[in-house]
């Protein structure tokens, strides 16, 4: 893992994109090491709120990479990182006031990603749900960018179909939606089978009982899972132990069969956790 530094971001830009769904470009250096299915930690400036809040990397932009995204983005050799969150307290409530020129500490680059270079020549199937949408959109450019294109399922709440644009940039679309305004009526389950839909490798993001049913679907069919269990995560950090979670092999340090989403994942292969 790279190893992780405290520093203060510039906010570039910063919109709602959704209700309670914000899409924030920071100037940070962090973009140089950071990939997909990684995370930062954002601290709130109110000084009673003392860990940082855990908010998954969903666009990387390295000096080198063409501008995207973002107007502040067209200089020169700017690293910066899009997080793209939803309000979930205090912490994330204070960040979504953050302004253009505003600054904020991140530390970072935190956690380990999904398996892009253990997926190649295998047909990968992305599935994003909710707020578990934006570390996808990464994962599909660096996919893309290792000559593997994936077919990315989409899961929605209704026809707010935030990201879906962007999305569209590195695979094909699928999307399902809970109250059927939007393609396949029902989750991203739904949606694989009432496509057809095939994969040697699923990558997923999402909302705790998606993913045991993708867990179960994966052991059933005998595919490949890597799941984010970033919605599990309080601290980030390795400091609460909000995030223990059982896994089939043991801690080196303790000998117990547990690990902590924050520092052991926030990706696992899905038959190696207990969820
Ligand atoms: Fe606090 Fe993992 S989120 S220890």
């Amino acid at each position: 893992m790279n190893g992780k530094k405290k520093e203060k971001a510039k906010v570039l830009s910063q919109k709602m994109i959704a209700p309670d769904i914000y899409d924030l470009w920071l100037e940070s250096s962090l973009a140089e090491t950071a990939g997909c299915g990684q995370f930062v930690g954002v601290y709130p400036k109110n000084g009673a709120m003392l860990l940082p809040r855990p908010i998954s990397i969903c666009q990387v932009k390295k000096s080198g990479d063409m501008a995207e995204g973002c107007e502040a983005l067209k200089e020169p050799g700017i690293s910066a990182l899009r997080l793209v969150y939803r309000i979930a307290g205090k912490g994330t409530a204070e960040f979504s006031s953050l302004k253009e020129g505003d600054e904020v500490e991140l530390l970072g680059v935190l956690g380990n990603g999904f398996p892009v270079e253990g997926s190649k020549g295998k047909k990968v199937v992305l599935m994003g749900g909710g707020i578990g949408i934006p570390p996808m959109l990464q994962l599909a450019k660096e996919l893309k960018a290792s000559g593997n294109e994936a077919v990315i399922i989409l899961g929605y709440r209704d026809n707010r179909l935030f990201l879906k644009e962007d999305l569209e940039q590195y695979g094909k679309v699928v999307i399902a939606t809970e109250d059927g305004s939007v393609g396949t009526k029902g989750n991203v389950l739904t949606a694989v089978k009432e496509e057809g839909i095939e994969a040697d490798v699923i990558m997923a993001c999402g909302p705790m009982p998606m993913l045991r049913a993708i867990k179960a679907y994966a052991e059933e069919k005998e595919i490949e899972a890597f799941i984010s269990l970033e919605e599990r995560m309080a601290c980030g950090v390795g400091a609460c132990l909000g995030c223990v979670c059982k896994t089939t092999k043991k801690d080196h340090h303790s000998h117990v069969n547990n690990a902590r989403i924050c520092t052991d994942g926030p990706v696992f292969d899905a038959r190696e956790v207990d969820i």
